[in-house]
């Protein structure tokens, strides 16, 4: 079953088609990032347009790359939220006109729910292929998220930042040390060149299994303001570090506490190689990780989650719509 896939949540307007929820025909992703760069983070105003400029030339190379014609496709899924409303509708409207052209059954998908699915994509072929129950860590710029799923579909979340995401710290912690845009590439790049020499506190927020990130990046903030940082990079290995650790240590200490099979990571953070190997290192469960590519926004991952909704008999209407605040389970 040859699905395609559309996501225009936030500044990446991205189109793939993939064939049975686990194999990648194609990919395509148009970044936005060097249009926002110069204000220094995502104008939705200035998304949106965006979006209605790549769409239709994203989901022609999409179609091209994957080889496929509009008969060869069984469904489409669309991204309708969480995400920025303006950029959401250009995805949304693109959809429905292609299913309602072509006849095609049409799905609407959670952005997060995406992204954990963006690990069936690449663990079928080998011995790790997602087991349930398992554990997902989400760690993107709107969310940090500790989600148990016992099966396809089925989420509740067990642990949540109560300020900032781990993306979202990322970003201001580079916009601090004068990093630049998007934060979290910058800050992993500067922290090759550097030790985490720096003490930052953190919020172990001890018998619960959510997140803080906002007193990090404000101890950050205060160093930078008393003049007390000498090496941006010393800084942002340090920053990374602190981040780093807690969602470490609380991913493992849920994984244990729920007795699950596995532990997934997934969203934009997820491509942090020190994340990826710490989590690897530190957890005595299976650890599976997209790569790199499909751990950022992308429409693979949300095509392999229509996958699993079609065969869940989950159809949706051309009524279909976009829900900006929409929340996972
Ligand atoms: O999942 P994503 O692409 O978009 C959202 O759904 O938000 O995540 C974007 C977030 C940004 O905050 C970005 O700074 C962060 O992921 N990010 C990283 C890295 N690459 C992207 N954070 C740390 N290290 C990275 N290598
Ligand atoms: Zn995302």
């Amino acid at each position: 079953m040859k699905i395609l896939g559309i996501e225009t949540s936030c500044d990446e307007t991205a189109a793939a088609v993939v064939e049975d929820g686990v194999r990648i025909l194609s990919n395509q992703i148009a970044s936005q990032v060097e249009i926002h760069a110069r204000y220094g983070g995502i104008v939705p105003e200035v998304a949106s347009r965006q979006h209605i400029l790549a769409i239709i030339p994203i989901v022609e190379q999409a179609m091209a790359e994957a080889k496929v014609n509009w008969s060869d496709l069984e469904g489409i899924a669309v991204t309708i939220g969480p995400g920025l409303a303006g950029s959401l509708l250009v995805g949304v409207n693109v959809a429905k006109a292609i299913a309602l052209a072509r006849g095609l059954p049409i799905t609407g998908v959670n952005h997060l729910e995406g992204h954990i699915y963006a690990n069936w994509l690449v663990n079928r072929d080998t011995a790790l292929a997602p087991l349930f129950p398992l554990v997902c860590l989400i760690v993107s710029g709107g969310h940090s998220d500790l989600v148990l799923m016992r099966e396809h579909g089925d989420y509740m979340v067990v642990g949540r930042t109560r300020d900032d995401a781990a993306g979202e710290a990322f970003d201001k912690a580079a916009r601090i040390l004068g990093l630049g845009y998007p934060g979290g590439p910058a800050v992993e790049q500067a922290a090759k060149s550097g030790t985490a020499s720096l003490e930052l506190p953190r919020a172990w927020l001890k018998r619960t299994n959510d997140f803080s990130f906002s007193g990090v990046k404000t101890a950050l903030l205060r160093l930078m303001e008393g003049g007390r940082i000498s090496s941006p990079a010393d800084a942002a290995a340090s920053f990374q570090e602190a981040v780093i650790d807690v969602l470490v240590t609380k991913a493992v200490a849920v994984a244990k506490e729920h007795r699950v099979k596995q532990i997934l990571l997934a969203g934009g953070v997820a491509s942090n190689e020190l994340l990826r190997n710490w989590l690897v290192e530190d957890s005595p469960i299976p650890v599976l990780v997209p790569e790199p590519i499909l751990c950022t926004d992308n429409a693979a991952m949300i095509a392999a989650c229509g996958y699993y909704r079609f065969q869940a008999g989950k159809v949706d209407g051309l009524d279909l719509d976009v829900v900006p605040g929409l929340k996972l389970a």
